[in-house]
C-alpha cells in the first residue's frame, strides 16, 4: 500500500468520529483532503464547518460545504487534522503546509482533536521533519539565529507567504527530547507567531494508518 493510500485509509477512519448536530473543525493538507472528499454526504447534519485555511475553505466549499468563522460559531466540539511526526505522548510536529498558526488555534478550540497520519510519520522523537515557525517577516533572521543557538539549522520557506500575511522558517537538525519545554521557549521569543510544536495542546486521539489497517491510540 503506497503513503497516498494510507492517508486516504486514515481520513477515512475519521469520519466515525462525526456525529450529527456537531461543530468541526477541519485541518489542512493531503491527508485532510481525502476527509473533505468524503465529508458531503455527513455535511448536512453538521451544526458549523470551520477551516483551517483558505486552501482547506476552497475545497470544502467545492464540495458545496458552506464555511463559518471561528468567531461565531465558538468551541468546536471536533478537530480534524494531519501532521508531519506525532509521538507516543501524541505531541506532534505541524506545518509542512504552512497552515499552523490557524492550525494551532483550532486544535485549542476543540474538545477532541482527531489526528490522521500514515505510519510513516510515526517516531521516537520528533524532529527528523524540520520544524515549522511561522515568524512576522522582520523577526526572521532574528527568530533564526535563536534556533541556531540550540543546535538547528534554520532555513527561509522562501516564496511561501502565510494566510496571514507572514513567513515560515524550517528548522533542520533538532533532536526534539522535551517538546512540551521547547514550545514553551519558542513562544517566548519576540517576533514567533506560532512554533509548529502541538504539545501543550496535543492530539487527543492518533489514527495511524499502515498496511494492515488503522491503529487507534486514545490519550488517556
Ligand atoms: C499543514 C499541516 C499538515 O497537517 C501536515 O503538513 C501533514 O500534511 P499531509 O497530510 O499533506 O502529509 O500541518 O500545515
Amino acid at each position: 500500500m503506497d503513503q497516498a493510500a494510507k492517508k486516504k485509509q486514515a481520513a477515512l477512519a475519521a469520519l466515525e468520529f462525526i456525529r450529527p448536530g456537531m461543530s468541526l473543525g477541519v485541518g489542512t493538507g493531503s491527508t485532510v483532503n481525502y476527509l473533505i472528499d468524503a465529508l458531503p454526504p455527513v455535511a448536512r447534519s453538521l451544526a458549523a464547518v470551520v477551516a483551517s485555511s483558505k486552501a482547506t475553505e476552497s475545497r470544502l466549499e467545492a464540495n458545496g460545504i458552506p464555511v463559518r468563522a471561528l468567531d461565531e460559531v465558538g468551541d468546536l466540539d471536533l478537530y480534524i487534522d494531519g501532521a508531519d511526526e506525532a509521538n507516543a505522548q501524541f505531541h506532534l510536529v505541524k506545518g509542512g503546509g504552512g497552515a499552523l498558526t490557524r492550525e494551532k488555534v483550532l486544535a485549542g478550540a476543540s474538545r477532541r482533536f482527531v489526528c490522521i497520519i500514515d505510519d510513516s510519520k510515526w517516531v521516537d522523537v520528533l524532529g527528523a521533519f524540520p520544524l515549522p515557525v511561522e515568524v512576522i517577516p522582520m523577526a526572521r533572521s532574528f527568530v533564526a539565529r535563536q534556533f541556531v543557538k540550540l543546535g538547528g539549522r534554520p532555513v527561509w520557506r522562501q516564496d511561501f507567504v502565510t494566510d496571514n500575511g507572514n513567513q515560515v522558517i524550517d528548522v533542520h537538525g533538532l533532536r526534539i527530547t522535551d517538546p512540551l519545554d521547547l514550545e514553551a521557549r519558542v513562544n517566548q521569543w519576540p517576533g514567533v507567531v506560532t512554533v509548529g510544536l502541538f504539545a501543550a495542546r496535543p492530539a487527543d486521539v492518533l489514527l495511524i494508518a499502515g498496511g494492515g489497517g488503522t491503529r487507534r491510540l486514545d490519550r488517556a
